[in-house]
C-alpha cells in the first residue's frame, strides 16, 4: 500500500502470541490485557534499548474491547476496568514516547476472542474511532467472515483508513483465511490495499511451529516473494525469541529466518522479564540490518537436503545475507561445504564473508573458493557476502 509507511519492514511489539485474551486483572494484574501491559512494555521498548534498535510499535490485539460497542453511537468501547482512560490517553502516552499504537479488530460480527467485530457497514465508523484516537496501524482479522465479505471488507478499510486522513499501516489477515495461495488469493491486489499480510497459520511457542512456517515459505515461495516489496510485506506471524520454548540457536534460527524473509518484526515476549541472551539477540544489529534492507527484496530457499535448508536473500549495493538452516533431523552438526559461485554469486572478484552472529569476518573469498563449516542441530549460521570494492 502506498501511504509512504513501512517502506522497510515494520518492527515492534504484539500482544497475542504471549498475553492472549487474559481479561482477569484482579488475578492476573501484570499479564491480563489492559493499558498498564502496554504502557509497562512502551517503557521497556525505550529504555532498554528496543527503540533505539528499531522496535517502534506497541501493538494491542483481541481482547481490548466491552463485550457490546456502545449501544447510542455504534462504537467499539475499550473495556472499562482494563482501559479506565480509553485509547486516546494510551495512544497519546505511547507518541510521547517516539512510539507507534497499534490496535485490533475483525470483519465479521465477532472477533476470533468473541468481542465485537467490525460488520460490513460499520468499517467506517471504526476507522474514523481509531483515527480519531490517534492510532498508528490497524490489523483487521477475519474470524466469521465469509470469502464474499472478505472481497469487500478488506478493500472497504483500506479506503475508510485513507479518507480519515490519518497515515494508518494496515494490516490484512485476508490470505491466511483464504488458504494464502492463488486463485483465491490476489497478491497483486493485496499489495495495492495492505501495507502486510498474514498468509498462513498461528504461530505457537515452539521450534516445530517455526519450522513448519518456514517450510511453508519455502514451499510456495514463487508466489510470495513477487508479492513483497516496500510498503507491502508478507507476514509470518510474530517472533517469539525470548518466550518459553527456543533453544539459544533456535532463537537464532528465527530471527536469521525473519531476517531473510524482510519480515515484520513484531516480538511477542514479556519485555520485563526477558533474558540477557534473548536481548541480546533480538537488538543485534546484523540480523535487523539484514531485514531492514531498503531493497526490499524477500529471500529464496537456494537449495535443501533432508535437513539443511540454504536460503540467499539479495540487498543492497551487490551484497548478499545467505542463511544455512539446521533443521535438526539426524542429532548432530552437519558439516557444509559451500562456494559463493554455488549460490550464483560471482560478480566481484573477491567477496569478504562475515558471520553475523559472531560479528567476525571468515575471510576473503573468490567466486570458486570454497569454504567449510558445520551447523549444530535446530541452529543457524547467517553470513553477509559483501563484494571487496
Ligand atoms: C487469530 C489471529 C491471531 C490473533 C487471534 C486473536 O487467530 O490470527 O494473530 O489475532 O486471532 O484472537
Amino acid at each position: 500500500l502506498d501511504n509512504g509507511v513501512m517502506r522497510v519492514p515494520p518492527m515492534g511489539w504484539l500482544a497475542w502470541e504471549r498475553f492472549r485474551c487474559e481479561t482477569d486483572c484482579v488475578r492476573n494484574p501484570h499479564t491480563c490485557i489492559s493499558e498498564r501491559l502496554f504502557m509497562e512494555m512502551a517503557d521497556r521498548l525505550v529504555k532498554d534499548g528496543w527503540s533505539h534498535a528499531g522496535y517502534k510499535y506497541v501493538n494491542i490485539d483481541d481482547c481490548w474491547t466491552e463485550k457490546k460497542r456502545n449501544a447510542t453511537t455504534g462504537r467499539l468501547v475499550p473495556d472499562l476496568k482494563r482501559f479506565p482512560n480509553g485509547i486516546k490517553p494510551l495512544a497519546d502516552y505511547i507518541h510521547s514516547l517516539g512510539l507507534k499504537l497499534g490496535i485490533y479488530a475483525d470483519l465479521g460480527n465477532f472477533t476470533c476472542g468473541g468481542y465485537p467485530g467490525t460488520t460490513l457497514d460499520q468499517i467506517q465508523l471504526d476507522a474514523q474511532t481509531f483515527a480519531e484516537w490517534g492510532v498508528d496501524m490497524v490489523k483487521l482479522d477475519g474470524c466469521y467472515s465469509t470469502p464474499e465479505e472478505r472481497a469487500i471488507g478488506y478493500p472497504k478499510m483500506s479506503k475508510a483508513l485513507n479518507k480519515t486522513g490519518r497515515v494508518i499501516a494496515y494490516s490484512c489477515s485476508w490470505p491466511a483465511y483464504d488458504g494464502g495461495l492463488p486463485p483465491k488469493v490476489n497478491y497483486t491486489l493485496l499489495g495495492e490495499i495492505c501495507n502486510l499480510w498474514r498468509n498462513y497459520g498461528d504461530i505457537q511457542d515452539s521450534w516445530d511451529s517455526v519450522l513448519n512456517i518456514v517450510n511453508w515459505w519455502g514451499k510456495y515461495q514463487d508466489i510470495l516473494i513477487p508479492a513483497a516489496g516496500p510498503g507491502h510485506w508478507n507476514d509470518p506471524d510474530m517472533l517469539i525469541v525470548g518466550d518459553f520454548s527456543l533453544s539459544e540457536g533456535e532463537s537464532r534460527a528465527q530471527l536469521a529466518m525473519w531476517a531473510i524473509l524482510a519480515a515484520p518484526l513484531f516480538m511477542s515476549n514479556d519485555l520485563r522479564r526477558i533474558g540477557r541472551t534473548a536481548r541480546a539477540l533480538l537488538q543485534h544489529p546484523g540480523p535487523i540490518n539484514i531485514n531492514q534492507d531498503p531493497l526490499g527484496i524477500q529471500g529464496r530457499l537456494f537449495f535443501s537436503t533432508a535437513s539443511l535448508d540454504v536460503w540467499k536473500r539479495q540487498l543492497k549495493g551487490g551484497r548478499y545475507a545467505i542463511a544455512v538452516l539446521n533443521k535438526g533431523t539426524g542429532g548432530t552438526p552437519k558439516k557444509v561445504e559451500l562456494s559463493l559461485s554455488s549460490l550464483n554469486i560471482t560478480t566481484a572478484q573477491f567477496y569478504v564473508i562475515t558471520d553475523v552472529y559472531e560479528d567476525k569476518p571468515l575471510g576473503l573469498y573468490k567466486p570458486n573458493a570454497s569454504f567449510h563449516f558445520s551447523v549444530n542441530p535446530s541452529d543457524v549460521l547467517l553470513l553477509l557476502v559483501e563484494p571487496l570494492s
